[in-house]
């Protein structure tokens, strides 16, 4: 039913205010979970969705994003001398073919919803992803893979969704439903970031969209919404308005917030520890120190 999603939309112009001072200089995209950056592991997802086309919305200071998917020619040829040649596959799984990612500005962060329009002339009159690279999703199927096939019965939008406690309400999207039916919630409204006692629900939209490019054409609008900025959860919430479809997608897997310390912390533990090489270690360390917490 819905149309085949090939082009994934990467938001990466916020300035990362919580990751100061180390985001004066590097992206925040580019701060490495044991030793990918985040935006690989965004990257790898949207490939095993099948996304063939990039879109990054970036902004002053994202250099660093550009050349980390440039290739390396000097390093490749002294890895070869070398014959480190493990190391020489660890690269290449990183290239992307020519033309495949192109980048856009967002000259001032107005919010996720204004970073989406801006990308709306290289998407085009398509269905397209949308992925925050900040939420960091280890799950066996990864989300957005669950969510296409999801997609490809109901077409419409679809945004990735999970239970927060009550009193997290206010740090997120959060969905109204009328029905749910295995994964799928059939979505009746969305408010972005409502205080725990006005919270239709404690469904969080957490950073996986699939939308319709209608959501484009709501964004022409730019009412500003929480928090002074151009909201992505009130574009997605007109298209209930506009009598069409939005579903929530209760998705498997841990979501790890790492738009914040404390999140990125437990990442890096829990990615840690999923690494065959650096487990025992690892686990050894957080066995001799959790008697002490
Ligand atoms: P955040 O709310 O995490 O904001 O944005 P931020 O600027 O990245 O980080 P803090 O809060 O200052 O620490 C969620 C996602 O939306 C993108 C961000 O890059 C991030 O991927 N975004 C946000 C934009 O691209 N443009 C904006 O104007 C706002």
């Amino acid at each position: 039913m819905g149309n085949k999603v090939t082009t994934a939309v990467f938001p990466v112009a916020g300035l990362g205010t919580r990751f100061l001072p180390a985001t004066k200089s590097v992206p925040k995209e580019i701060m490495t979970l044991v030793d990918r950056p985040l935006i690989q592991y965004a990257i790898d997802e949207a490939r095993a969705a099948g996304i063939t086309e990039f879109i990054f919305v970036t902004s002053r200071g994202k250099g660093a994003l550009e050349d980390y998917f440039d290739l390396a020619p000097n390093l490749e040829e002294e890895l070869k001398r070398k014959g480190k040649f493990d190391m020489l596959k660890v690269l290449e799984d990183t290239n992307m073919d020519s033309g495949a990612i192109a980048y856009v500005r967002q000259h001032k962060a107005l919010g996720l919803g204004h970073a989406v329009w801006c990308a709306r002339r290289l998407i085009g009159d398509q269905p397209f992803a949308v992925i925050l690279p900040d939420d960091v999703i280890a799950a066996e199927k990864p989300c957005l893979q669950q969510m296409v096939e999801a997609y490809d019965e109901t077409g419409g939008n679809m945004v990735a969704a999970m239970e927060v406690a009550p009193e997290k309400t206010s740090s997120y999207g959060i969905l109204d439903v009328v029905n749910e039916e295995g994964n799928l919630l059939d979505v009746k409204g969305m408010v972005e970031k409502p205080k725990a006692e006005d919270s239709p629900s404690n469904l969080a939209v957490i950073g996986r969209y699939i939308l319709s490019p209608s959501v484009l054409k709501n964004l022409d609008e730019m009412k500003k919404g929480a928090g002074g900025e151009i909201q992505l959860t009130d574009a997605i919430a007109a298209e209930i308005e506009n009598k069409r479809k939005v579903y929530g997608y209760r998705f498997s897997g841990q979501r790890f917030d790492c738009g914040s310390k404390s999140g990125f912390l437990q990442a890096t533990v829990a990615y840690g520890l999923a690494r065959p090489e650096l487990r025992e270690d690892l686990a050894g360390y957080l066995r001799d120190i959790a008697p002490s917490l």
